[in-house]
Parts: structure tokens; C-alpha cells; sequence
């Protein structure tokens, strides 16, 4: 038997029935939730690699910045509930609890406010990258290519061993991907980018940026402005999501953090992933009418059939997510700010969510809506196009990843990520000559 732990840790013994050897597994214990079976020496005592292809089961790191607990419907910033943090707190006091662990008193987060604010500007030379897209470009391929690009502007001034290094790295993409995002948004419109103003609020100063021009005063909306800093709060972070975990994998390697967090974007993209507010809002338009639920929920249970309810079902949440009932409430408040009664896509989605939510399938699967299911619905009443969807969720998600990848940086037993595989290849064979081939 091969004993990886000492008398006082918990351990789990796996045994190998072809040859009778046993293995102590050492387990590690959480503060809340799951404890994790230490497999690191697993390869190693065993030959044997563990196999889970989509991580249902595999902890990828220690993280002290979000908790999910998906069979109660429960999501923790450093501990404290999304729902306090929605009703109570702002971006700027999130983004700051995310970073540094904790609530700001007055005034850290009056610094910390200042300090982002004074990097919301973009280099000129940043501004040419835009000029490189086509007009009609999906502005999640910007964001791409414009993140990634900021590299360029810091690669030589960030050695990312320097924790203030790190730290001002961090403040830049912080207060740069809304101007970024509202600039995507400016350029596909041909209208000229809008300035920040250091005497908006973060939200604020990003609906400006979207919806001002220079031929007259825009004053944006306090509700609208609230509603959407709630939207960022709910989107901030979601521990070791696809992108998120993109994240911590490229930073593992030492790559730049703007290339990391451009490599998160384009996971972020992804219709299964960030991409589903967009594909939700397309996917209630084509259905259209409250008639046509029926047919759409079929195939949506049809394992032939590749269309998925959009907006439904989540890998950790198998209960509700606590999100989107925030999202429900701020839907309905927007609503009622901007004076529209008669959202027929907003009677469409809360039919389909009846619906869908007495269908034993869905009860079966436990496929609720998640967090996308209505933050489409409150863009497009914000005005905002379809396919600046996703560009939001980045645009509030990139906290969480610079968060996520400074604590992966300081963590002394990050090691660069390298997953092996189950090879079902071809076994070593000699080469043949061409001639010889039939
Ligand atoms: C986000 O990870 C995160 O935390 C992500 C996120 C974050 O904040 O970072 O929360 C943000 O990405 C939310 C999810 C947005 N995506 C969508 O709304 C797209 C639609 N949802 C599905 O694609 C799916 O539910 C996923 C991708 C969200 C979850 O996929 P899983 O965990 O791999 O589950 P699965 O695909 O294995 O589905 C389990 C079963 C399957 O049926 P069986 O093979 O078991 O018979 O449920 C079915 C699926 O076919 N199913 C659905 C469905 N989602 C799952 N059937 C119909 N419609 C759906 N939406």
C-alpha cells in the first residue's frame, strides 16, 4: 500500500482490483463545500491518470474569492451573498472586495475609485486598432484583438513577479475595457468615440461612452445607470468558469496578463458560455410568438435535434441561479423606468420560463434559467444592439479574471497547467515509403 498522507489528514484508499495494490489518497478540506482527493501523486504511485474530460469533478486550485453551491442556489464574493451585494453595495466596492478580499471602508474605495479612473483612457495609438476592423465586425472580435493588443502598449513595462506590477496591470484592464467595449460599440455605429469623464461613476462613465455624442449634452439615467452596475455586480466573477479557467491556464505559463485576459474573451464568446445572452434574445425572436413555445420546448428535449432552450441549464447550478432572479427583478425595474408596458419578448420569456420550469424534462435535467435567460431582454430596452451582449458580460467579467489570475501569480504552488489525455491513437508503427502505399 502506498501511503501519500500523515496520521491527521482524512484519506480515501483506492484500490486496483487487476493487481490487488491499494493507494492512500490524501483529502484536502474546504473551509465551505466539497473537500478535493489530493490525486497529485496519483501518476506517479499508480501510472494511471485520472479522466475527466469537461472538469465535472476536478478542482484545478485553491481560490479564496468565490464560492457556488449549485444544489442551494448560493454565490459568494469573498463570502458575502450576491443577493446583499446587489442590493447594497456598487461596481467599484465589488471589483475592489474581489481584488483585496475584503469591504473598503470610505475611504479605500474613494482611492481605489480614483485610482481606476485615472487609466479609463485608451493610447491613441490603441484608437488605430479599431480603425484595422470592418464596420460590421462582431465587437467580441474587437475586443479580441484590441485586449490582446494592449500588450504590446505594456509587455516591456510588466514583470509580472513585481506585485505592483501586477497591481497597476490590473487597474489598467480594470478601467480600460469599458472604454474599449463603448468604443467596439461606437465604431460598429460610425459615430466617434466618447471620452470618459473622471467625474462619472464607472457605470456611468460606460453608458456615456455608449450613448453620448459630441453634438450635445447626454445626461445618463440614475435607474438605468443602477441597473446596470447591478448587472456588473452579477456577472463579476463565478469561480473556474470556461473562461475563467482559460485565464488561469494561459497566466500559467507567465504570458502577459492582456493576452490572458484576451484569451478569455474568446472563451468568453462561445454561445454555451457568455455567448448565450446573445444566442437567448435570437432565440425568443425566432420563436416570436408564445404559440410556438410548445414546438421550440420539443425540440428542445429532442436528443436529434441540436437546438438547446438558450438561457436554460447551467454545469454547477442544479437548483436555481440566484442571479437570474436578480436579473428578473432589475428586468422588470428597467422596464418600468424606460415606461415600456408591452415588452412582448419579456411576456415571451416569462411564458416560456412557466413552461419550461412544469416540464418534466427540464425538472428531470434541473435546467432552470440561469444567469443569461434575461440580461438580453434589459439590454435591448437599454438600447443596447444584440451583438454587444457578450461584450458586457466581458466587460464585468474582467474583475473577475484579473482577480482570479493575480491569485493564481501568488499562489507558491502554481505550476504552469498541462492536462494529459486517454490516447486512443495508433500504436508505434514504421513508416511506409511512398511506393509501398496502396
Ligand atoms: C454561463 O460555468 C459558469 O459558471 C458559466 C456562467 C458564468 O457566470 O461564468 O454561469 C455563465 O455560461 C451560463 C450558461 C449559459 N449557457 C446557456 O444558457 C446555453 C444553454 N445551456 C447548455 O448549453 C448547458 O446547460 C450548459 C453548457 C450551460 C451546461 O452544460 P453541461 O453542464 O455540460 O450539461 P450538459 O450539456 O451535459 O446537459 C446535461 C443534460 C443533457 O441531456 P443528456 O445528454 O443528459 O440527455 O441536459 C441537457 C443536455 O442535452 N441540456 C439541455 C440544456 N442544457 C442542458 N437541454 C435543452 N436545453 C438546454 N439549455
Amino acid at each position: 500500500m502506498n501511503d501519500n498522507s500523515d496520521a491527521n489528514t482524512q484519506t480515501f484508499t483506492l484500490m486496483d482490483n487487476a493487481s490487488g495494490d491499494q493507494y492512500v489518497l490524501p483529502v484536502l478540506e474546504s473551509s465551505v463545500g466539497p473537500r478535493v482527493i489530493d490525486v497529485r501523486k496519483l501518476y506517479a504511485d499508480t501510472g494511471c491518470f485520472t479522466y475527466d474530460p469537461g472538469y465535472t469533478s476536478t478542482g484545478s486550485c485553491e481560490s479564496r474569492i468565490t464560492y457556488i453551491d449549485g444544489e442551494e442556489g448560493v454565490l459568494l464574493y469573498r463570502g458575502y451573498p450576491i443577493q446583499d451585494l446587489a442590493e447594497h453595495s456598487d461596481f467599484a466596492e465589488v471589483c475592489y472586495l474581489l481584488l483585496y478580499g475584503d469591504l473598503p471602508t470610505s475611504d479605500q474605495k474613494a482611492v481605489f475609485e480614483h485610482d481606476v479612473t485615472y487609466h479609463t483612457m485608451l493610447h491613441e495609438q490603441v484608437n488605430m486598432f479599431f480603425r484595422g476592423f470592418r464596420r460590421d465586425s462582431h465587437p467580441m472580435a474587437i475586443m479580441c484583438g484590441v485586449v490582446g493588443a494592449l500588450s504590446a502598449f505594456y509587455h516591456d513595462s510588466l514583470d509580472i513577479s513585481d506585485p505592483r506590477h501586477r497591481m497597476i496591470a490590473s487597474f489598467r484592464m480594470i478601467a480600460k475595457i469599458p472604454t474599449i467595449a463603448a468604443q467596439a460599440y461606437k465604431y460598429s455605429i460610425g459615430q466617434p468615440f466618447i471620452p470618459p469623464q473622471n467625474n462619472l461613476s464607472y457605470s456611468e462613465n460606460f453608458l456615456h461612452m455608449m450613448f453620448a455624442t459630441p453634438a450635445e449634452d447626454y445626461a445618463v439615467s440614475p435607474i438605468l445607470a443602477k441597473a446596470m452596475d447591478r448587472i456588473l455586480i452579477l456577472h463579476a466573477d463565478h469561480e473556474q468558469n470556461a473562461s475563467t479557467s482559460t485565464v488561469r491556464l494561459a497566466g500559467s505559463s507567465g504570458a502577459n496578463p492582456f493576452a490572458c485576459i484576451a484569451a478569455g474573451i474568446a472563451s468568453l464568446w462561445g454561445p454555451a458560455h457568455g455567448g448565450a445572452n446573445e444566442a437567448v434574445l435570437n432565440m425568443l425572436e425566432k420563436i416570436g410568438d408564445v404559440s410556438k413555445i410548445d414546438e421550440y420546448v420539443k425540440k428542445a428535449k429532442d436528443k436529434d435535434d441540436p437546438f438547446r432552450l438558450m438561457g436554460f441549464g447551467h454545469r454547477v447550478y442544479k437548483n436555481f441561479d440566484p442571479r437570474a432572479h436578480v436579473m428578473r427583478q432589475t428586468c422588470h425595474e428597467v422596464l418600468d423606468e424606460l415606461g415600456i408596458t408591452d415588452e412582448p419578448l419579456l411576456d415571451l420569456a416569462i411564458e416560456l420560463e412557466r413552461i419550461a420550469l412544469e416540464d418534466e424534462y427540464f425538472v428531470e435535467k434541473k435546467l432552470y434559467p440561469n444567469v443569461d435567460f434575461y440580461s438580453g431582454i434589459i439590454f435591448k430596452a437599454m438600447g443596447i444592439p444584440t451583438s454587444m451582449f457578450t461584450v458586457l458580460f466581458a466587460v464585468a467579467r474582467t474583475v473577475g479574471w484579473i482577480a482570479q489570475w493575480n491569485e493564481m501569480v501568488e499562489d507558491p504552488s502554481q505550476r504552469i497547467g498541462r492536462p494529459r489525455q486517454l490516447y486512443l491513437g495508433e500504436p508505434e508503427r514504421d513508416y511506409v515509403m511512398m511506393s509501398e502505399r496502396k
